[in-house]
């Protein structure tokens, strides 16, 4: 309250309706003497709510009886704009009546002011009405500051979130594929068919950011395996199976949508339709279908890219090969979305080519 005092009353805006003039002047005087300072006079009720209107305003003066349109009516515009910080009503009134004052409050209204005025009562009044209004803007204020923190630091978050994310698949790929091109293709094309076979837009977005970890884990596996030019030992490749495990553990823990998600494609992207794949073995429809989409876009990718262990394949033998694999390494259902869409993902082929050797 003291920055209240210090800050604020003294320029607080009050508006003081009227229609006889002589009450206007007067109560001017009155508040003038107080000290208050942004004071403005109506003496045409009908103007009020335009004049209210042209700035924020801390306390309204408000005569009821008045040719043409009452206090109360203007009580109740006021009430019909459902401003939160619509300011305290304080009535000037000689109406003693029970009946009108309750009329008054009912509507609205904060307290009253008797006429003729007394100077002590106007300022005891103004005054503790202006403290409990300026207390409230502050806080109205300051509640609105604290939200736009809150928005902006969650937007941050949520940025900064999804550039370590992209950041950590492009990590994964430098290891075996320098460009970083193969993540950006095979996340477009797991969105483009997450897109056909009914993913909401949603989705698809959180898609196209969580696909691209799908090897996260090929960083917890020794260059002597991963960078092997050639076919990989039994052994070796159980420690580059465990690239799935290691993913999905790294992504574990996280509540938020994409790490959930791109921890369950880490997990299930190299299990097969057919039971055939790892780590678990899952069969068919027990593969969520994150990891059936992703299978195909990852696949076809790595088909037709140089890996150190083999040359690119051509387009249409890498499509061949995935219509082979239908109902075997793939989704039958998926599999057909896909090879339904092969100019789209020709041109996602195109659009992140890997630049020339
Ligand atoms: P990757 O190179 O990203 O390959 C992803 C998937 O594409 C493979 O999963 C496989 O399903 C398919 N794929 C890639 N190249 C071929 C191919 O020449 N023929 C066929 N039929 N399919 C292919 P997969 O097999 O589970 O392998 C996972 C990862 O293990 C590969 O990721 C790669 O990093 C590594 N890897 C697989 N085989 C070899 C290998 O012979 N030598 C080396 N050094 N690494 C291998
Ligand atoms: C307000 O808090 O907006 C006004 C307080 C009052 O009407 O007394
Ligand atoms: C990603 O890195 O999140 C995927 C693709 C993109 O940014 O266009
Ligand atoms: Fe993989
Ligand atoms: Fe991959």
């Amino acid at each position: 309250m003291a920055r209240v005092d210090t800050l604020c009353r003294k320029t607080a805006r009050i508006l003081v309706v009227d229609d006889e003039r002589v009450s206007l002047i007067l109560m001017e005087r009155l508040l003038q003497a107080s000290g208050y300072a942004n004071i403005v006079l109506i003496q045409d009720p009908q103007q009020f709510m335009a004049i209210y209107r042209q700035a924020p305003t801390d306390l309204i003066l408000l005569d009821i009886e008045m040719p043409g349109i009452t206090g109360f009516e203007l009580i109740e515009q006021l009430a019909a704009l459902q401003d939160p910080l619509t300011p305290p009503i304080l009535v000037l009134t000689s109406l003693r009546t029970r009946d009108c004052r309750l009329r008054a409050l009912e509507a609205g209204a904060s307290d009253f002011i008797g006429k003729p005025f007394d100077q002590a009562e106007v300022a005891a009044r103004v005054r503790n009405m202006l403290d409990v209004q300026l207390a409230h803007r502050m806080a109205h204020d300051q509640k609105d500051v604290l939200e736009q923190i809150v928005y902006e630091r969650t937007r941050e978050i949520r940025e900064t979130r999804l550039q370590v994310v992209q950041r950590l698949g492009r990590a994964a790929e430098y290891r075996d594929n320098e460009t970083g091109q193969h993540i950006l293709r095979m996340s477009h094309t797991s969105t483009l068919l997450a897109k056909h076979v009914g993913w909401s837009d949603e989705q698809c977005e959180i898609m196209l950011h969580a696909s691209p970890m799908h090897d996260l884990g090929k960083i917890g596996i020794p260059d002597s395996i991963l960078l092997k030019p050639g076919p990989l030992t039994p052994d070796e490749w159980k420690i580059m199976q465990t690239h799935s495990t290691i993913g999905g553990d790294i992504l574990s823990g996280d509540d938020s949508e994409l790490l959930k998600l791109a921890r369950e494609i880490a997990l299930s992207h190299h299990e097969k339709w057919d039971g055939s794949g790892y780590p678990l073995g899952l069969v068919a429809e027990e593969i969520p279908e994150s990891g059936r989409i992703v299978a195909l876009a990852d696949v076809f990718d790595a088909l037709t890219s140089v890996r150190p262990y083999k040359p690119a394949w051509d387009v249409n033998a890498a499509l061949d090969w995935i219509r082979t694999q239908a109902g075997k390494h793939f989704d039958p259902r998926l599999t057909e979305v896909f090879l339904g869409l092969v100019p789209e993902i020709l041109h996602i082929r195109e659009r992140f080519a890997d630049p020339p050797v």
